[in-house]
């Protein structure tokens, strides 16, 4: 047994928003026979191990703490019904691969394929192969799940992704993470600057400039001073700068469903993308996506994360 404890209450709401989306997509497609896949790109090992304190007054128990172990994306995927034809699970670190490979044998009608590696590298030659190469009779749909730990995925990734026009991809984007590595002053990103231009392209760039009182300031002397390039966008222009970057690569980016740690700190963004170009499975992204902000969304969170 690998233990695999991450998160907090807002990956349920995560998985759970993720798990929704699932359902309706293979209900509504199973309808046109599509062949369907689902593509986890951080599987994990199928599973998350969670401390739960339990008992007290109302309980009429002792207060105690008890672990759990619940499913993770990869099992929630299986277990969708009607049922993806086929499943992908990437995972970097081998023991957890070991502890996925348990869900074979489990499930022995379903086609599962476990692929060892990292996630970009193995995405950007999937999608390269058949059936993904869509052509215009293709009958191959997806979804594709991208659950890194922290700054993992790359943008080449995302816009090989949006090619297919055949997957759609939840996304959990850290834009904690994201906004600490990007300074307050542009002189401040230092050796990060390639590990950004990794995760958002080289137009991160766009999110500084020289502010006006900056190129009037002068130094004790009265001599002018090299103005500082500054960071123009809080949290929430952040976000929205990201959602339309994406939206040059993906048909359509639904509006972020943002993941709260606290009350007022908000970790991660869940962006769906839509790489398909037909207006009815825009159209059908787009419905199911409401009801996933409506039913997943910070009001909601507030609720089921019990923050
Ligand atoms: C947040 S966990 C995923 C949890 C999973 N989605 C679930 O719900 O059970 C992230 C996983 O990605 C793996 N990982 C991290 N970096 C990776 C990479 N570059 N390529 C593939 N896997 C990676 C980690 O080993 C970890 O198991």
């Amino acid at each position: 047994m690998v233990e695999h404890s991450f998160g907090g209450p807002w990956t349920e709401i995560k998985l759970d928003a993720v798990e929704y989306y699932l359902q309706c997509y293979t209900k509504a497609l199973k309808r046109v026979k599509f062949d369907l896949t689902y593509i986890d790109a951080f599987a994990g090992t199928g599973t998350r191990d969670i401390e739960k304190r339990v008992g007290g007054l109302f309980e009429g128990a002792p207060i105690e703490t008890i672990k759990q172990t619940l499913a993770g994306s990869a099992r929630r995927a299986i277990a969708v019904r009607p049922p993806f034809d086929h499943f992908v699970f990437i995972e970097k670190d081998d023991l957890r691969c070991s502890a996925l490979a348990e869900i074979q044998p489990e499930n022995t009608a379903i086609d599962i394929r476990i692929i060892p590696g990292e996630a970009n590298e193995v995405l950007r030659k999937l999608v390269g192969e058949q059936p993904w190469v869509r052509k215009d009779n293709s009958n191959s749909r997806g979804v594709v799940f991208l659950d890194p730990y922290a700054l993992h995925v790359d943008w080449e990734t995302l816009i090989a992704l949006a090619s297919t026009r055949v997957f759609d991809v939840w996304y959990l984007f850290p834009i904690r993470d994201t906004i600490r590595q990007l300074a307050h002053n542009f002189e401040g990103i230092g050796p990060k600057e390639p590990m950004l231009d990794r995760l958002l392209g080289p137009e991160w760039r766009e999110l500084y400039s020289i502010a006006p009182e900056e190129i009037l300031k002068r130094d004790l002397f009265d001599q002018p001073v090299e103005p500082e390039m500054r960071r123009v966008v809080s949290v929430r222009q952040f976000e929205q700068w990201l959602k339309q970057r994406l939206e040059k690569e993906f048909k359509f980016v639904s509006e972020p469903l943002p993941l709260l740690t606290a009350p007022t700190r908000q970790a991660f963004s869940l962006f769906l993308g839509v790489s398909n170009p037909s207006r009815p499975a825009i159209d059908l992204a787009q419905k199911f996506v409401r009801y996933v902000n409506k039913n997943f969304g910070p009001e909601a969170s507030h609720r089921k994360s019990g923050l």
